[in-house]
Formats: structure tokens, sequence, C-alpha cells
């Protein structure tokens, strides 16, 4: 075989940082355009699948791969009619086979890069390659990472130096970008771009990532400064050609930062719908555009945790929104505003406040009589869930209730309650459940409206909305293997897949994985999808079994807590749980908070009563009696421990089977996995005992054995 790409530095993506340098010795090299990258690819690829050295020729012969786009290639203008590139937009491509080669083609360079990723990847988990015809297009627009640097990311160095459950906050040095201020230490910073970024870069085109936020929601200032703007500039040159664009998170009130100075205002200033609120953000925006000019806009927290916002001054979420996006609109950027947004002082259930405070601004009739304040270059960014991040939860209502505005779901690769870098918990079926949920959605006889599932709004096709975005919160630090845990990385791949097309079934994005990432003998794939496709559901039953709330301790977010009590209520374990001698669980129906009637009627009636709600999220939604009879025929009580003890067993048999695979796979990594294992299988006995533990002292009953039902 050959790899044929023509033209491929024809159209250099500019580069606007002259000094950009990669790491001396690193393996990685900057490359000029995307089908620079993907001839590089292609050679690296097929040389290590092949065992052989794949020559780069000018001319097709049989057995060739051509890469292009029909403005690069002779072969893509000759071979792919025009009718076929019509239809796959900016990021799609086609894979098709012709007269003995392959023809890989888009309509721009990244989407044939992304067909090369396809390509490889079909080699790599060993699908037929003769008789091709693959068309791919991406569901949804932005598909973007949220990198918090040094938060929560369990990826860092120091956290697989120091142990296990260190660096809950995540390692100070585990950021994957080396940052500083000009001058210190300047033989690491940027503009040098070290190894791993472009590692990072391959993997995450590989899967179609085409957005990527640097920074912590909780952000800092100095990444607007001109010192950091530089350096960004720099890290975006090397970016560009594998079609990642950068954004930032930043801080309602940077405004007022001094270090601004001469250019600040003041708090009265901080009014966003007038001028100079805005226009200090087109400035600081065209400071960025002159150096990053397909930089794709900001991210806010705001009036969330402590960080600043436009309540704080005698405005709404809709008109902060509104401000910051009249400034960045004519340089063609946009804003994702969070709605990660909670106050216990004003709802007692903090889980309501999201709806409230946004769905009215969504439902607002505007001057020209249409509905909904929010402009069109914003999207709202919410969490799945209506809490923050727990292994399950209901989905927001937000998604489906909200019908003008554009949204964006947020998910969390890093897997802050799903076991940090520690536990072995695949996540795309979490994913899965979460896109496929129905938003309940019903028309005027109260008939299920087809095509109403979260993915659909999602995609912007159940409501009609061009502007499409989905959103995960990275994984990625500077440890070896970039996420900590080898199998963290199975999330990162689940993430990009999803994001590209939220239909995709999670066990065969597992399948796909295993074999690029372990091995291709066939036991040893079923092994390990059969370990990843229920590690998830492991980790709900012994950590936060039939939808119990929150019950880590404080800060870490690692170990349990169900015991504790902190001054913030709505922090507090015992807050979720609310044991008591009757039973377990918050009571968000109607008889309770009332949190359920933010639902469409047809999930509201569902879930507020007991018999009905899905016992997977029993306890989001009641207060459950001890004695509640279950599905099993169980009482609640004896239900509730059996879901422990599976969850515990189930990382039992995924040490067990982790061990039988070891004349299979490469010494390093198993025992790498081995370790974590181990570590994973205690700490999941200690879950269990604790809260087992802890709820008997309410129950007051016998633990369960295999007699029956205990009374
Ligand atoms: C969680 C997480 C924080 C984060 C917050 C957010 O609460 O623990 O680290 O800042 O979510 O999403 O804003």
């Amino acid at each position: 075989s050959s790899i044929v790409v023509e033209n491929a530095t024809a159209d250099p993506v500019h580069r606007h940082t002259d000094d950009l340098t990669v790491e001396p010795g690193g393996s990685e090299k900057l490359v000029t355009s995307s089908l620079e990258a993907a001839r590089d690819e292609l050679a690296r690829g097929l040389g290590a699948m092949l065992d052989t050295d794949v020559p780069v020729v000018d001319e097709v012969s049989p057995g060739a791969v051509v890469v292009g786009t029909p403005d690069s290639s002779e072969v893509v203008r000759s071979e792919v009619p025009s009718r076929d590139l019509d239809r796959l937009g900016p990021e799609g491509y086609l894979i098709r086979s012709v007269r003995g080669h392959t023809v890989v083609a888009g309509n721009t360079e990244v989407a044939a890069l992304y067909g090369t990723y396809g390509f490889l990847r079909l080699l790599q988990t060993s699908k037929p390659i003769e008789r091709l015809n693959e068309v791919e297009a991406p569901k949804v627009q932005d598909r973007w990472i949220d990198n918090w640097d040094v938060e929560r990311l369990y990826a860092g160095n120091a956290d697989t130096d120091k142990g296990p459950n260190t660096g809950g906050l995540a390692g100070e040095d585990g950021s994957i970008f080396d940052f500083a201020a000009t001058g210190e230490s300047a033989d690491k910073n940027l503009p040098v771009i070290l190894d791993r970024y472009i590692t990072v870069a391959r993997a995450l085109a590989s899967v179609g990532i085409n957005g990527f936020n640097i920074n912590n929601v909780n952000a800092k200032n100095t990444y607007i400064t001109p010192e950091y703007i530089e350096q960004e500039a720099a890290l975006a040159d090397a970016l560009r050609p594998y079609g990642i664009k950068l954004a930032l998170s930043i801080r309602y009130d940077a405004p007022t930062d001094q270090r601004f100075a001469p250019d600040t205002l003041t708090a009265e200033q901080l009014d966003p719908t007038k001028a100079p609120f805005r226009d200090w953000w087109t400035r600081r925006a065209t400071m960025i555009k002159e150096a990053i000019p397909d930089f794709a806009g900001f991210t806010v927290k705001a009036n969330s945790e402590g960080q600043p916002g436009p309540q704080d001054f005698g405005f709404d979420h809709g008109d902060g929104a509104n401000g910051m996006a009249a400034a960045v609109e004519p340089l063609g950027m946009q804003i994702k505003w969070r709605t990660f947004v909670y106050n216990a002082d004003v709802d007692e259930d903090r889980l309501k406040r999201a709806y409230l405070e946004f769905g009215p601004i969504d439902d607002e009739v505007q001057p020209d009589g249409s509905r909904g304040r929010i402009a069109d270059n914003v999207f709202l960014q919410t969490k799945n869930g209506p809490l923050d991040f727990q292994a399950r939860e209901p989905v927001n209502p937000m998604f489906g209730r909200m019908e003008n505005t554009n949204q964006a779901i947020e998910l969390q690769i890093t897997q802050e309650y799903t076991g940090q870098s520690t536990m072995l918990a695949y996540l795309g079926p979490m994913w899965q459940e979460v896109f496929n949920a129905d938003t309940g959605a019903t028309d005027e006889s109260g008939r299920l409206l087809p095509k109403r599932k979260v993915g659909h709004i999602i995609d912007g096709t159940a409501q009609g909305h061009e502007r499409t975005s989905i959103v995960g919160v990275g994984n990625l630090g500077n440890a070896d293997n970039l996420t900590g845990h080898h199998f963290s990385q199975s999330n990162l791949f689940a993430f990009g897949r999803m994001a590209w097309d939220w239909t995709l079934d999670s066990r065969k994005i597992a399948d796909d994985w295993t074999r690029m990432t372990w091995s291709g003998d066939s036991r040893t794939v079923h092994e390990i999808v059969a370990m990843m496709m229920g590690s998830w559901e492991s980790v709900v039953s012994y950590q936060t079994p039939l939808g119990i709330g929150h019950q880590f301790n404080a800060d870490i977010h690692y170990e349990p807590g169900p015991e504790e009590t902190l001054a913030r209520p709505d922090w507090s374990p015992t807050y979720y749980n609310q044991a008591d001698a009757v039973g377990l669980g918050y009571d968000r129906s109607a008889s309770g908070s009332g949190f359920s009637a933010q639902y469409f009627p047809s999930l509201a009636e569902r879930f507020d009563d007991i018999e009905t709600t899905p016992e997977n999220l029993l306890m989001w939604f009641h207060h459950v009696p001890w004695g509640h009879e279950m599905n099993s025929g169980r009482p609640f009580w004896d239900e509730l421990v059996y879901r422990y003890q599976m969850g515990v067993q189930y990382v039992t048999w995924m040490r067990r089977t982790w061990d039988s695979l070891e004349p299979s796979l490469d010494a390093r990594r198993f025992g790498e996995v081995r370790a974590k294992l181990a570590q994973h299988e205690a700490d999941a006995e200690m879950w269990r005992d604790e809260c087992v533990a802890y709820w008997q002292t309410f129950s007051g009953r016998e633990m369960p054995t295999d007699d029956g039902p205990t009374s």
C-alpha cells in the first residue's frame, strides 16, 4: 500500500507566533496544515499496524490511500461526485473504495483529517476495508473540552506519585499546559510546545473534538493578560492544524481588576446593559482575536459558588449573558453561560434553582412577539443532571422545558464523583442513558411526542435550534498516560465519539477502544468490554445506590461521608440522605419540595408516585420507608444492602478477570491497572461498610441474609 496526499502543505494554516518550537528531544512534531497531519498519521499508523514503512507517493496505485478535499486533490475531484460531498457539510467525511484504492474525502482539510482517523480506526478495530462506503457527519457542531487546569483533573503526576486518594482537588502540578509569566523558567513555557500538547491535540482530533477551553470555570484573570494571551496564541497555533479552537473561562467582574489599569471599570460600571461594560469586553476580546483569529469565545460561571455575576449588581442572568454576547458578537465569538446555580437561602431544595432562574427568561415574550430573551450567540451550558455530576441523576428538566434558548450539555469526563483516577468506571453507558432519556414532552392530547430525547434537544432537531454544542469537563493532565488511570482514556474516547454522534452504542465504542488500546484477541476484548460495561453501574451501587444523592465527604469527593453535616446544608451528605427512623431519601415529589413539577407533566406524574418512579432514581424523589416493597419483592432495606454488596462483588470480579488476562497484555500496563483494581476493591468495600453501618443506625434492621427478607 501507499499514501497519497496531494498538496499536503500547499495551504498551511496561518501561524501567528514566529518562534514556535517543539521541546527538544520530543517525538512529536509541529505540522503546518491538517492535510500534513493526515499524511503523518497515515504514515505512522499504517506503518505501525502493518509493521513496515508505507511510502508517501504522488501517483495512485492499487492499495493506495488517498486523502484530500476537492480543492487539494485531483483524485477527489475526479472520483467523488460533488453531490456526495455536498451532503457532508464542513466536518463530515466519506471513505470509499474506488477501483482498488481508498479515497478519504471531506470538504475541508479538517474533515479529511477526521476521515483519516476514521479510516485508521476501521483498520485498528479489524473491520473489513474492501468495498468501503462510509459516510460520517457530526450531529453536533461544537464538541468541546472544558479543561479545569489544576482542578479536578486527577491525572497529574502528583496524583499518580502520591497514591490513589491524594489530589482530590487535583495535583497543583498536574496541568497539561505549562503557562507562566514570561521570563519564569523560560526554557519550558509556551511558545515552547511540549510533546504532550501535540499528543493531546492528536488524541482530541482523532475523536472529533473541535474546541478546547483551557482554564477553570472558577477563573483567574491571568488568562486574559497580555502575557498569557501571547502564550495562548502559541498554543492555538500548534493546535490549529488539528481543528481545535481555543476558548477561555472568564470572571464577570474582570473589568474591575487593577492589573488591567488604566483600562478598568468601577463596580457601578458592571452594568451589562450599558456601553462601558460591553466595550471593555469588546476591547479585551479584540486583543485576543488579534493574537488568535479563530478564538471561539468565553465560558462564564456567574453567581455560582461565590463567583461574581450580574446579580451582584441588580441584573439577571439573561442581562449578563446578553451583555457579554453583544460585546463579542461583532468578533464572531460566542458565550457559554453556565446554569450551575443554586442558593439554599432561596430554595431549600437546591435542585430547583436553575430552572427557576432561566425558565422565565427562556419564556419571556420579546417586542417582536417571539419568545426567549437570550441572544443567539449564547449557549446556556447545563450539567446533565440537576445536582452536580453524581454517578446517576435524573436528567436536568432544563432539557426539554427550555425551548427558546440554545443549550449545551455539560458532561463530566473527569471522574470527580466516579472514582477519580483510582476506580475503573467506563462512563459511556451513563452518557448513553442521558442522551436517550425521554424529556416527556407530549402533544395536546397527552401522547408522548417522538424524538424528544435529550439527544434530540442537544442536536437541535427537537426544537429547531441551529447552533448545537456538547461540552465535556476534561480529564487530561500531565500523567504519562494523560488521564491517570489507563481506563480513563476510554472516557475521553467515548465522549468524543458520542459528542460526534450521540446515538452510538456505548458497547461498540468500548469494543473499538479496547481493540485500539489493549488487544485484538477476541477473548481479551470480550472480557475487557464486559468489565467496562458494568463498571459504572457498580460504582453507582456501592457509592450511591437507588438514587441517593451526594454522599461524599467534604472537598475530596472520593470517600464516603454519609454522616457529615457541613456549615452549608446543601453541601452536606445528611441533607441529601435525610436518614431517619422512617427511611432514606429526599422527597422532591409534589408532597415534598415539588421539584418534580419542573418536568413535563408525563414525567412529573411518574416521579410523584413512589410506585412508578424508576427504582434507580427512587431516593432522588422520595423518602423511602425502610419496609417499602421493591420490585424484587424485598423490603427497601434489604434491597439497599444488596445493591452495596453487588457493587463490591462486581469489582472483585473485575479484579479476578483482569488477573486472568495477564498473559495477553503488556506487563507494565497490566501491572498498573492491577494495582488500581486492588485499591478500587478496598475502597468499594469501605463505601459499602461505612454507608450500610450508618444506615443501620436508623433502620434498626438486621443485615439481610440469603434466607429471605428481614423485618
Ligand atoms: C463541582 C466541582 C467544582 C466545580 C463546580 C462547577 O461543584 O466540585 O470543582 O467548580 O462543580 O461545575 O462549577
